[in-house]
């Protein structure tokens, strides 16, 4: 990646309730990272299973317990769930296994685990064992239970609009502008880049980024592809199904949409001056839906445009690459299966894939490309297309005035810019 560069971005749409987000400290609080008392990723005892958390799942019965974990497909035993009800164990329950249905053929696959609270039981943690012999939980890791009736009170009065899930941070990822939403982020760190581990630690102080630790590396072999038989590996890409799932239960208490795209991709509205006017429109037109499918839309990097906005001098040095400049569009291949981005309601998902939800109470919309977008500026593409079959977007120019001042500041923040170019 060219140091010299910049990536610009973000930051477009929500300025208004932005702003109203930041003036209410009460919500910033509560924001501030609960740091897992335990490890985000655990090894459950006497299997090749992984658990990652548990959530109370009220849409099911106020008893059900959902357990989220990684579970080896070819290894799968009956479970017992016990419970710790204040300082005394439950008797164990039954648990049902339910495992996602999309894999892309790793040996690992994302994996729910349904359990029932026992009566007069108040759980406060839960975890699974391969014998109905509550004694063997002597020595095993719980789990905290996530979104219990008292969360849900507390949330009541603090819902974001937007919470955006940025499934996995891996590698030397380092787009430092990128990140500047201001919206709920919650992202799963496995590694980044000095200079946006600053940022991001800044930015979880302040209550805007909710970062979960994710150290899948220490337990598996995770591709940095998604297809198996091409990319090997346990799991797929770095376990971003899991990761989507996991956002969206943890949401689903205190957001009223969840996005899920990646990094590199913006979800831009193109009748709308933000997204929360979008989604209000979307959703009066269609009542019934919770899920809405956005259109992946390739900016490929070359060739690009900077007569208008070239980097800046003073953002010379900072990792990153300028999004301002790409403005061509490739136009997809419709004969050929085109994916897309999900805008969901987090409680209408049970279940969700990358580019599809696999289990849901409601209705799911293609939101037309005239409407709605993902910009995709990838940090490579194979090919650089010929101009002529290429369509000029300048969409995100018509971003640059909040854009461009909102970039500075994330500099500032990150201190990326000395302060002798600051002037
Ligand atoms: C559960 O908690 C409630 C409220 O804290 C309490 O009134 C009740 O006695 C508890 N039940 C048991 C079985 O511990
Ligand atoms: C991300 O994870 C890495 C590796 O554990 C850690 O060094 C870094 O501080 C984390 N960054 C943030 C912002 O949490
Ligand atoms: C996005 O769409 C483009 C076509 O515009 C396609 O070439 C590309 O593979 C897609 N990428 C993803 C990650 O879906
Ligand atoms: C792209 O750059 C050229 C100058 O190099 C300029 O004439 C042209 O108008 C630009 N295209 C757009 C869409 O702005
Ligand atoms: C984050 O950065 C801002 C701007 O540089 C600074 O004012 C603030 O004190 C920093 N916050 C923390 C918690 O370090």
């Amino acid at each position: 990646m060219n140091p010299r560069s910049v990536i610009i971005t973000y930051l477009l749409f929500s300025t208004n309730h932005t702003e109203s987000l930041k003036s209410s400290t009460h919500n910033v609080h509560t924001l501030r990272i609960t740091q897992n008392m335990l490890q985000t990723i655990t090894p459950l005892k006497n299997t090749k299973h992984l658990l990652v958390s548990a959530y109370v799942d009220q849409r099911v019965k106020d008893l059900d317990i959902r357990i989220i974990g990684i579970f080896k497909r070819d290894s799968i035993q009956p479970l017992h769930c016990v419970f710790c009800c204040t300082n005394v164990l439950s008797k164990t329950t039954p648990a049902t296994i339910l495992q996602h249905s999309d894999h892309f053929g790793f040996p690992f696959a994302t994996t729910d685990v349904m359990c029932q609270i026992p009566q007069n039981c108040n759980a406060t943690r839960v975890t699974l064992l391969t014998t109905p012999d509550k004694e063997s939980a002597s020595d095993s890791t719980w789990l905290p239970i996530r979104n219990q009736k008292s969360d849900r009170q507390k949330e009541e009065n603090m819902k974001f609009d937007f919470t955006v899930c940025i499934s996995n941070l891996f590698g030397d990822y380092n787009n430092v502008l990128q990140f500047h939403y201001k919206l709920q982020m919650v992202i799963y760190n496995t590694s980044c880049g000095p200079e946006l581990d600053r940022l991001l630690q800044n930015y979880s102080q302040e209550g805007f980024v909710e970062m979960v630790p994710w150290p899948i590396d220490k337990h598996l072999n995770p591709s940095r592809g998604w297809l198996h038989s091409e990319h090997g590996g346990d799991v797929h890409y770095f376990g971003q199904l899991t990761t989507l799932n996991e956002c969206i239960y943890r949401s689903m208490e205190r957001s009223r949409y969840v996005l899920l795209n990646d990094i590199d991709e913006i979800i831009m509205p193109y009748q709308h001056d933000d997204l929360m006017s979008l989604m209000n429109t979307l959703q009066n037109q269609n009542p019934n839906t919770g899920i809405f499918l956005i259109e992946n839309h390739t900016y490929p990097k070359k060739p690009f445009n900077q007569s208008k906005w070239g980097p800046l001098p003073q953002w010379n040095g900072v990792p990153g690459f300028d999004i301002l400049v790409h403005i061509y569009r490739e136009e997809p291949n419709r004969n050929i299966y085109h994916p897309h981005k999900l805008i969901v309601q987090p409680r209408a998902v049970q279940q969700t894939s990358v580019h599809d939800v696999l289990m849901m109470s409601a209705t799911k919309f293609k939101v037309p490309p005239d409407v709605c977008r993902i910009i995709h500026s990838p940090i490579r593409t194979p090919t650089d297309p010929p101009l002529d079959r290429l369509h000029v977007d300048t969409r995100l120019w018509d971003f640059k005035d909040k854009l461009l001042p909102n970039v500075i500041k994330v500099l500032q923040r990150a201190e990326l810019l000395t302060s002798e170019t600051q002037n």
